[in-house]
């Protein structure tokens, strides 16, 4: 439970400020407690990669960012305006995308209206059929696809439609939990080559990966969280050739 003041933002200024910040962030659910006093800062325009073993929390500081965990304590602030507990829905009004770990299609609707779900909070009902015509442009895969129930899709293929369903909001952050988890290896690196190009074109990236040395290898920034702690932060060029990040978390 947070009991700070909410404070206008002013999206035009940049005050060095980091975009998404942490600040001593203890979270979980009801009285589980899974990550402590977290620090985490993602600057605008970067992209950053959390990594550690698996069920060390790196999903539900995700969540705790978004309103899908409980904050105990600390902070979290998006362009600097304290959003701790904040709803999904209004985050993604905000400009914050999610695709969660476990993110699933709805499975009897088509692709292109699982397109339109993904701008539900528009008001203007003729800009989320806008905004899917503009991203069949830029992935024609998923196109081609438009009118097929997406229950029907391959992993790759719904993997795609996961990913641009986030995009139809135009968000200024997007956090994504696993993206390559489960794909076949041809899909895994197109994957990460649209969160490169995305990235290129200005979305901030927060990204959580199991593989390790993919994910640090695409990010300007890294942490390892293990027992709901951060461990370790760095640039992921740092991160990647330390020893002890290597040997504990590297696997070599
Ligand atoms: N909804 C939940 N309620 C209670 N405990 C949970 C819930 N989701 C996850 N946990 C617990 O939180 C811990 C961290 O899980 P998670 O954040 O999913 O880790 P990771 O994503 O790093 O694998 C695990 O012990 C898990 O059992
Ligand atoms: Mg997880």
């Amino acid at each position: 439970m947070s009991t700070n003041t909410p404070t206008t933002a002013d999206a035009t200024v940049d005050d060095g400020e980091p975009l998404l910040q942490l600040q001593d962030v203890t979270a979980g659910y009801g009285n589980t407690t899974v990550i402590h006093d977290v620090d985490v800062a993602v600057e605008e325009g970067e992209i950053a990669c959390l990594i550690g073993p698996n069920g060390s929390g790196k999903s539900t500081l995700m969540k705790s960012i978004y309103g899908f965990a409980d904050v105990f304590s600390g902070d979290v602030r998006f362009r600097n305006e304290f959003i701790t507990g904040r709803s999904p829905q209004d985050n993604l009004r905000a400009g914050m995308s999610y695709v969660l770990q476990d993110a699933s299609v709805f499975p009897g609707m088509t692709v292109h209206e699982n397109m339109l779900m993904g701008g539900f909070v528009f008001e203007d009902e003729d800009r989320a059929n806008e905004r899917a015509e503009e991203l069949y442009d830029e992935f024609p895969l998923l196109g081609d696809i438009r009118d097929q129930r997406a229950g029907s899709l391959s992993g790759g293929q719904r993997r795609l439609l996961e990913l641009a369903r986030a995009l139809v909001v135009e968000p200024d952050v997007m956090m994504l939990d696993e993206p390559s988890i489960g794909l076949e290896p041809r899909y895994i690196d197109q994957v990460f080559d649209r969160i490169q190009q995305l990235n290129d074109l200005g979305t901030t990236i927060l990204l959580v990966e199991q593989n390790a040395e993919k994910g640090l290898s695409v990010a300007d920034r890294g942490f390892v969280l293990a027992s709901g702690e951060i461990k370790f932060t760095g640039t992921g060029t740092e991160l990647l050739n330390d020893e002890e990040v290597g040997r504990l978390y590297l696997g070599g």
